[in-house]
């Protein structure tokens, strides 16, 4: 009989450290963020990486995210048996294994050089086991992207159009194709001041490459006079013309009764506005200010989360901006998240190498939260969760 226990303890997360470590040479993929971003702006066209890196105004909404997270931390406990950590939750009727989410990115396509970028998430997701949510705005159509998204759920982002058939029919197609939630962005109807874009003299978007949802849709195409194939230009003008309905809580009802997928709304950062989405039925509250890239409004997102988790009740509270570790993942939890998401750490990732670059940093991340949890003593993502996070400064 072996003198070791090794009957107790199941693969974890934080295994990575110790397979990186037995190969006795340094990785080649970066480890942390700073090193992350640095490979990403040696590869990335300045374009690309200034639409990327930019906030809005002088971007310390943005900052502040990232900053905020230094002023919180996670008491440890001892004596606590965590040779096994559970970090599932449970989301929409089913169990997922990880508490992430890549959180949707426009600019997908961009990140790769073959362009299509939103595959590559697509496949990080399924290396990773992390769930993708696809962008509206994506140089691949999502019926094609979702395979690529193998067992691992994916949900559809709509960035809602100034026609309701439309919408509509980006809702049909995430259903049939597969999508198990509907993420509504209420954030980006019009875009934020953004100065490195004005400087730069254009957004991506006034280009047609990630515009395959919407060259890609019957409505759409019935809408024109010839077709994005013939003339590519009409087609891009007649996107302006659709894109970012101002949306009210008269579009929620109208969403509710329209799609029986989850309803996520994304970019709420109130309380009073978590409840009423609550009493409204949605399904998931998503608590975000797009990264600091719409609106500079100063506060930091994380600094929101705690009264969007208390308006919101019994329903789960999605989180994401700022996020840049394990550490910054468990914290959001800690205030009460139930799932966190991942945005520009994994587009940095794609542009390092292609989906597994980006499933190395969605790595990364859960190795170091859950090593975090194992050495403070948190068995489990609801214990956290129960003990909550501690303001240090
Ligand atoms: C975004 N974000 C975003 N959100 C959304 O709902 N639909 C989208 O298409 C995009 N596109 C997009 C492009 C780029 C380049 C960035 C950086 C962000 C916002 C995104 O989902 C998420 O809220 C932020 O990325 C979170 O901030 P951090 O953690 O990346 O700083």
């Amino acid at each position: 009989m072996s003198i070791f226990n090794h009957e107790k303890r199941k693969p974890h997360y934080g295994d990575l450290q110790g397979k990186i470590l037995l190969k006795g040479v340094p990785p080649s993929y970066p480890i942390d963020y700073t090193e992350l971003l640095q490979r990403a702006e040696k590869v990335l066209p300045p374009s690309v990486l200034n639409y990327i890196e930019s906030g809005s105004g002088d971007g310390r909404t943005q900052h502040r995210n990232v900053q905020a997270f230094s002023e919180w931390g996670i008491v440890p406990r001892m004596l606590v048996d965590c040779t096994n950590r559970d970090l599932s939750v449970e989301l929409f009727g089913y169990t997922q294994p990880n508490p992430l989410f890549m959180s949707p990115i426009g600019a997908n396509a961009f990140c790769t050089s073959d362009g299509h970028g939103d595959i590559a998430a697509a496949k990080a997701s399924a290396i990773s086991g992390v769930p993708f949510v696809a962008s509206t705005l994506a140089n691949d159509p999502m019926e094609t992207v979702i395979q690529h998204c193998g067992d691992v759920p994916a949900w559809f982002q709509l960035y809602v159009p100034r026609s309701r058939e439309l919408a509509e029919s980006f809702i049909q197609r995430a259903e049939q194709s597969g999508y198990r939630a509907l993420v509504i962005t209420l954030d980006m109807w019009v875009h934020g001041w953004r100065p490195c874009d004005i400087r730069a003299g254009h957004f991506p978007d006034q280009e047609d490459v990630w515009l395959q949802n919407y060259f890609s849709d019957p409505v759409f195409r019935d809408s024109l006079s010839h077709t994005p194939e013939e003339n590519v230009t009409l087609a891009v003008k007649a996107f302006r013309r659709l894109f970012g309905e101002a949306l009210t809580w008269d579009h929620v009802a109208w969403l509710r009764e329209v799609t029986k997928l989850p309803i996520v709304l994304k970019g709420i950062c109130h309380g009073e506005d978590a409840r009423r989405a609550a009493d409204m039925g949605v399904d998931a509250i998503y608590c975000s200010n797009h990264g600091g890239r719409q609106a500079n409004s100063g506060i930091a997102a994380i600094d929101m989360l705690p009264e969007v988790v208390e308006g919101a009740g019994d329903t789960p509270v999605l989180f994401d901006s700022g996020i840049r570790s394990g550490a910054d993942i468990l914290t959001a939890i800690a205030m009460g998240a139930t799932a966190v998401g991942i945005g520009r750490p994994y587009s940095y990732g794609l542009a390092v190498d292609g989906a597994s670059g980006a499933a190395h940093v969605l790595r990364c991340l859960l190795a170091e939260a859950d090593l975090i949890m194992a050495v403070n003593g948190y068995p489990s993502l609801a214990d956290l969760r129960n003990a909550g996070a501690r303001r240090v400064s």
